[in-house]
């Protein structure tokens, strides 16, 4: 790695590991991870992963998280192939013993998007190479680094100036939420999710994020009022109420997020400088209003390129990319 970044060989470890959780990589992991990502999307590194393919198998539905998997690996010389459960014996009934350790004779990595993260950490358990957790019911890892990508952006590009700042997350306590959660906590910044009674984030990931956020010298807080969580924020970030799988919960949770929508009067309560941040897809005239998300504060387009260039960083690091 001659030339490299400092830190950048602390991802040396990470190849042919896992990321199934936020939580699986240090702080140290996360900082030059985003590094890589800054120095990939400025064209100041490059990386080859010619021949090698990445496995996606997505049970749930998916823009930004399957195009930008698949246009990180063409973008780095490798390839993806379509595993989706309709397509393959999975939707079948076989096995993830058995489609894991054959899908490992085929394949050098794979993306999973489902619904129970044990069903990820069966794949995990039983593949021989890296498994990615490209969204679970409860944690989406990939997302929250591009998410502090883009903050970093904002407050001036480097990574290791996040510490201090404040995230504000205001809705449901979420899968989104609880990798903003664990990846801010492990960055040094202050995580404030602002949610109403009953959409709190799990108790476990809420105990996890604040042990982490002890160690790298910031907070992670839960409040019950939007105002309170959106005070002096660097930004505000929002998800839909009724995440997938809960289709059927929509109605009850439009009448419980009364009151929670992420707009103008809640940027106006933020820092100066604050920006407006949304995984996407969004609900405009729910938990965000058109003004804010189409407003001067809003990088949620940014934010949504940005998964392609963290990713990349990710994919280098777990298919050993950098050498
Ligand atoms: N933010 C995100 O994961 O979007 P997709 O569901 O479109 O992948
Ligand atoms: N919380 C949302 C995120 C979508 C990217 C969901 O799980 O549906």
């Amino acid at each position: 790695m001659a030339g490299a970044h400092p830190g950048l060989e602390s991802l040396i470890p990470l190849r042919g590991g896992d990321l199934l959780s936020s939580a699986d990589l240090s702080r140290d992991q996360t900082l030059a991870l985003l590094q890589l990502a800054v120095d990939l999307k400025s064209g100041q590194r490059q990386i080859d992963l010619a021949g090698k393919v990445l496995g996606l198998i997505f049970t749930k539905a998916s823009t930004r998280t399957r195009v930008s998997f698949s246009v990180a690996m063409a973008r780095l010389g490798g390839q993806t192939l379509d595993l989706n459960p309709q397509v393959t014996q999975v939707g079948r009934g076989e096995p993830v013993a058995d489609t894991a350790r054959v899908l490992s004779r085929y394949v050098d990595a794979l993306a999973i998007r489902t619904f129970a993260q044990d069903e990820l950490a069966d794949y995990a358990h039983w593949a021989s190479i890296p498994v990615v957790n490209a969204l679970t019911d409860l944690e989406h890892p990939c997302q929250a680094l591009a998410d502090y990508l883009t903050l970093a952006e904002a407050f001036g590009g480097n990574p290791h100036n996040l510490a201090g700042l404040t995230l504000a997350y205001v809705g449901d306590g979420n899968n989104v939420a609880h990798s903003l959660m664990l990846t801010g906590a492990l960055l040094g910044v202050n995580v404030r999710v602002g949610c109403p009674v009953g959409f709190e984030p799990s108790r476990e990931v809420l105990a996890q994020s604040q042990a982490i956020a002890g160690q790298n010298d910031c907070r992670v807080d839960l409040v019950h009022e939007p105002l309170a969580a959106a005070r002096g924020a660097h930004a505000l970030y929002t998800d839909v109420w009724a995440s997938m799988g809960q289709e059927e919960e929509q109605a009850a949770r439009e009448r419980a997020f009364s009151g929670w929508c992420l707009d103008e009067a809640l940027v106006a309560e933020a820092d100066s400088r604050a920006i407006v941040l949304h995984c996407l897809p969004a609900h405009r005239g729910e938990e965000i209003s058109a003004g804010a998300m189409e407003g001067p504060s809003s990088r949620i387009f940014d934010q949504a390129e940005n998964r392609l260039h963290a990713q990349q960083a990710l994919l280098a690091a777990l298919l050993g990319g950098l050498g």
